[in-house]
């Protein structure tokens, strides 16, 4: 039998030849074979009884998957704007003259290709790459760079590399309930039996828990609807994907409080009747994948997964691990039951919502991470206890993930309603200029904001907080989250497709100090027309930074314009201090575009 055939014929028995688990099948397949052949991809059609068009089509939707053939060692600089502020393109370029390869193509020999990927979620110790898929390296310098390409040539496995390379801290810089205060294992579930299915609803219901994935969706009204929709099987999915730049807490959450976690979705099941909880997790997470797999087999051991769980007659449910291939869009909740049912992640037309028709057209409740570690809490201590917690929209607590420029990059758990100010102070950032809260799907914030508060009915965020002195360019920002939409856009709908490409061409074309104000005149056409007009939350949001940035942060823009500005003796700076002299205005730059 041929290597390849091989590796088919074993990841099929390791995911019982179930159609379902494509994703994972071709996962196991390319990480034995560097890549998925046309051989391999027919061959694992024909044995799942699948079209090969439905394969190919699989396989070239998830940027980690190669249907050519790659480098033996495949690197991936993570592109995530706080990377490139800690130095990522110097490092990223040194390695490719080192190794005498470009950024994209394999090297002749076959033996290494580099390559950008957006956020690894190593925002607190980057910059951080990839190997292969599997194995992530933090705080990359210019000595790592250089080790590396020695050890690529000589063809070292990257598992002989220096252990300290593929260090992860749990950097926890301030914890509140859900960090702070230790839950005992199992106490999340007995506290759920002894309450009963309706009780433990209750107690959610009355904790007024918001969904942390962004969206803010009532946690108690989604199981709620879950648990009455009609089925053949309700199913518990925990959202971990967390692909959003700059996010990173879920990936502390799951290295450090996995069975929070576990206790929470095993709740849920209790809560919703459901018997199966999958955990999608993102490939670029793909390192924490024994670690977690050995913590759901200790569950089982104690009797916390499996058949009676807690000795509880019928109450019986057990938890799988998918891992995804690199597509930001996974994380919009259809998109990512589409790729748990082993098709490309493509947005699903809603209605009807996951809690009617998710996974295998059955009600559903998808959740984030940190929502289900917070309805372990609630179960324990009461709906009452942590409505008592943040305000009365935004109960309870919320974690950050703090990056950017910063002393104390890492961790931040406060009481909803909290103030952007106190969270810079305690991060130890100075001479603050902005502030990205929520990823370049949120919001940003300029100095005259900071006063503002932590909270759905203020500055809503699904939890990242990237900080920006008054050094750095907020075009430039602006500029990688417009590459970060365009990539990621999974190429659906035109309005996305078309749109987040034009977007990017305008930046990049006043980038090259070719604009003029008609290109920001047209950007924002392009915002109007995209939040109006896409199939998914991915592209409405996909302008988010450049609105902010245009109206908060104009003369970033109108340093760009080089042609109008910079005609002999037009001297712009002196230009925006008269203009921020006259309006009192940081962002004099409006009043230049229309003088008095
Ligand atoms: C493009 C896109 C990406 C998303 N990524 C994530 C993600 O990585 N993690 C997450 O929990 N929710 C993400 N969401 C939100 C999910 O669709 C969904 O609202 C969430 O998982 C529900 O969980 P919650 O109610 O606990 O917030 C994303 C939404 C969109 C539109
Ligand atoms: S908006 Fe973008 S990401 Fe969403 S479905 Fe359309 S093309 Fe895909």
């Amino acid at each position: 039998m041929t290597e390849s055939r091989t590796a088919v014929n074993e990841a099929l028995a390791h995911n019982g030849h179930d159609p379902h688990a494509l994703v994972q099948i071709l996962r196991e397949v390319q990480a034995r074979e560097g890549w998925l052949s046309r051989s391999v991809l027919a061959q694992l059609a024909g044995e799942l009884k699948l079209g090969l068009a439905q394969v190919e089509g699989v396989a070239g939707f998830y940027r980690f998957f190669h249907t050519r053939p790659v480098g033996r060692y495949r690197i991936l600089f993570s592109d995530n704007i706080t990377d490139r502020m800690l130095g990522s393109a110097a490092l990223m370029a040194d390695l490719c003259a080192r190794l005498s390869v470009g950024c994209g193509p394999t090297r002749a020999d076959g033996l290494v290709s580099i390559d950008r990927c957006s956020c690894t979620g190593l925002c607190d110790q980057g910059p951080a790459l990839l190997v292969n898929h599997h194995h992530v390296v933090t705080r990359l310098d210019a000595d790592r760079v250089a080790r590396i390409a020695e050890l690529v040539e000589q063809q070292v496995p990257v598992s002989h590399w220096p252990s300290e390379w593929f260090q992860v801290d749990d950097q926890i810089r301030r914890a509140d309930v859900l960090l702070g205060l230790p839950l005992a294992r199992g106490s999340a579930i007995a506290a759920a039996l002894a309450r009963g299915a309706q009780g433990t609803l209750d107690e959610v219901v009355a904790s007024k828990l918001r969904g942390r994935g962004g969206a803010g969706f009532a946690t108690g009204r989604k199981w709620t609807l879950c648990r009455d929709a009609p089925g053949s099987a309700h199913y518990v999915v925990c959202n971990a994907d967390e692909g959003e730049p700059g996010t990173f807490k879920d990936r502390v959450l799951l290295s450090r409080y996995a069975h929070d976690v576990f206790e929470g979705m095993t709740v849920a099941a209790l809560a919703i009747g459901a018997r199966q909880g999958l955990v999608y997790l993102r490939g670029e997470y793909r390192f924490l994948l024994e670690a977690l797999l050995d913590i759901l087999q200790q569950r089982r051991e104690q009797n916390l997964l499996g058949d009676a769980i807690q000795g509880h007659a019928g109450f019986d449910f057990d938890i799988t691990i998918r891992v995804g291939a690199g597509a930001y869009v996974c994380g919009e909740e259809s998109a990512l039951i589409e790729s748990l049912e082993g098709k490309r992640g493509t947005p699903r037309i809603r209605p009807p919502f996951p809690v009617e028709q998710g996974y295998l057209g059955q009600p559903t409740t998808v959740n984030n991470v940190e929502t289900y570690c917070a309805a372990a809490r609630v179960v324990v201590g009461g709906g009452d206890w942590w409505a008592r917690i943040g305000t009365p929209q935004s109960t309870g607590t919320k974690i950050h993930s703090v990056s950017g420029d910063c002393e104390r990059p890492g961790l931040y758990e406060y009481p909803f309603g909290t103030r952007v100010g106190r969270i810079l102070e305690d991060c130890g950032a100075r001479d603050t200029q902005a502030v990205q809260v929520g990823g370049p799907s949120g919001v940003c914030l300029s100095a005259f904001e900071f006063g503002r508060r932590i909270a759905f009915e203020d500055v809503p965020t699904a939890g990242a907080f990237m900080v920006f002195d008054r050094t750095r360019d907020m075009f430039e920002v602006a500029r990688n989250f417009a590459h970060f939409f365009a990539h990621e856009s999974c190429r659906f709908c035109t309005p996305c497709r078309v749109g987040t490409e034009l977007v990017l061409r305008r930046m990049d074309k006043l980038a090259q100090g070719r604009g003029s104000r008609h290109d920001i005149d047209v950007l924002n056409e392009l915002d109007t027309l995209l939040h109006a007009t896409t199939h998914c939350g991915l592209g409405s949001a996909s302008c988010n930074p450049l609105r902010d940035t245009i109206s908060k942060f104009r003369p970033a823009y109108e340093r760009q314009l080089k042609s109008l500005y910079f005609e002999p003796g037009f001297d712009l700076d002196a230009e925006l201090s008269i203009a921020r002299r006259m309006t009192g205005r940081e962002d004099a730059g409006a009043y230049l575009e229309n003088p008095p």
